[in-house]
């Protein structure tokens, strides 16, 4: 017998008012609300209120440290507030690390991801220690949770692929072992020339082995840092079109107009994705300013002007880098969207877009849709206190339903604040309007 279940009275966020039915583990039909869906069972049939909430496409975060992240304070607290302290206090913490410590970290962290209806997740771990503790507890992990929860894991040489005397052998290894995508980080090398030529030995490497390329790239307010325009080159020389990432991008936010002008067509025709990661970008980044002080995060409105694809990453919760976070990416496309000024209706919903359709593009799982969903898909969803995508990002809305596959993963209650003030009626307060 099948699995039929309905998800009634929802928005898309093409705000269309329908009902969708769910059969085993695919969306079967998505109709107008209430005009009928064609159901032959009813009996069978487990029913969804979604009491005009949100229907979306599920988050997916494309860029996070599993492997740091939950170890705030160890060995000590970042003062400077600087992404070097934290590469500092996260080499201190290295030798330190056991496969199950990191193993229990990034549990936790995953369940509250699906929490916050996040269902897909591109993280990145740190290859330069010589036992591959951590890969081998993300694998693990990736492992237990793939029913589920889609992990892609990047082989992120922290330390430098050139820089570190040993990265080459243990990159590699970590690729053997089953790291799904190849990393680099060019802006840390010992100088431009060897950044560049970080890039074209990983480029090199993923298109020998058929793996994608996301690099952090230019994570640095200097606007002479332009690795960003030599890993285009490359992705066009190695024809890994569509399938190359560039993270960060912040010394794009203090270069001149005319290289950015220059850039945009190059992103455009190497289909580089690019993710900024707001609230660690506004947070890092701008560290050596006195004032005016800028906001570090990277062009995100020309460059989804120019026909880039953009997505948002949370980057970090809880570690060397920041001391903040609850896995929540409606709080990064709400921090996105302020630090990016993308206040029009079309920049707000496209913010909404940089944590759904836009990062599943970048990690290979679909294309985007309208809708974020459409008949014959996975059955991943997230129905939202919220009417549309804007209200979802103003109220950081309630999770009320998170489905995976079909099988509800998680659910919240929706919270109602009651007021009794002196001399009225009590009400109970509702931010929906
Ligand atoms: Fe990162």
């Amino acid at each position: 017998m099948k699995n039929l279940t309905l998800i009634e009275d929802v928005w898309t966020i093409d705000r269309e008012h329908v009902d969708v039915l769910i059969e085993d583990q695919v969306i079967k039909e998505i109709v107008p609300h209430k005009t009928g869906t064609q159901v032959n069972k009813p009996s069978q049939l487990k029913l969804i209120q979604g009491q005009e909430g949100l229907l979306s496409a599920p988050f997916v975060d494309a860029h996070f440290h599993l492997d740091a992240t939950l170890s705030l304070g160890r060995p000590r607290l970042n003062e400077s507030g600087t992404l070097f302290e934290g590469i500092q206090i996260w080499a201190e913490q290295k030798p330190l690390l056991s496969e199950e410590d990191v193993y229990e970290r990034a549990k936790t962290l995953i369940h509250w991801a699906i929490a916050r209806g996040t269902l897909a997740m591109r993280t990145h771990v740190d290859i330069g220690d010589p036992q591959l503790k951590a890969v081998r507890a993300l694998l693990k992990l990736r492992e237990e949770i793939k029913s589920f929860f889609d992990l892609q894991i990047v082989a992120f040489p922290q330390d430098g692929y050139l820089r570190q005397a040993n990265a080459k052998a243990l990159l590699n290894e970590a690729l053997d072992l089953g790291v799904d995508v190849v990393g680099g980080i060019p802006h840390f090398e010992r100088s431009t020339r060897a950044g560049q030529e970080s890039i074209e030995q990983l480029c090199r490497i993923a298109a020998d082995r058929g793996l994608r390329v996301d690099m952090h790239c230019d994570e640095t307010d200097d606007p002479q840092s332009r690795h960003i325009e030599a890993l285009a080159e490359q992705t066009i020389r190695f024809g890994l079109q569509n399938r190359v990432t560039a993270s960060h991008v912040t010394s794009l936010h203090s270069a001149p107009n005319d290289f950015a002008a220059k850039l945009m067509p190059l992103l455009v025709e190497a289909q580089v994705h690019i993710v900024a990661n707001p609230l660690i970008n506004i947070t890092l980044q701008g560290r050596r300013d006195s004032y005016p002080r800028r906001r570090g995060m990277t062009r995100v409105d020309e460059l989804m002007a120019s026909g880039v694809n953009v997505a948002f990453g949370h980057d970090c919760v809880m570690d060397p880098w920041y001391a903040l976070g609850s896995a929540d990416l409606l709080e990064v496309a709400h921090m996105g969207l302020h630090v990016g000024q993308l206040t029009s209706l079309a920049g707000m919903e496209a913010c909404y877009q940089a944590v759904t359709q836009n990062p599943a593009f970048a990690l290979g799982l679909k294309t985007p849709s309208a809708k974020g969903f459409a008949v014959g898909d996975r059955a991943d969803l997230v129905l939202l206190d919220a009417a549309n995508p804007i209200e979802a990002i103003r109220l950081r809305a309630n999770r009320r339903m998170v489905m995976s596959r079909g099988q509800v993963l998680a659910e919240t209650p929706s919270v109602k604040t009651q007021l009794n003030l002196p001399n009225q009626e009590q009400l109970t307060v509702d931010f929906r309007l």
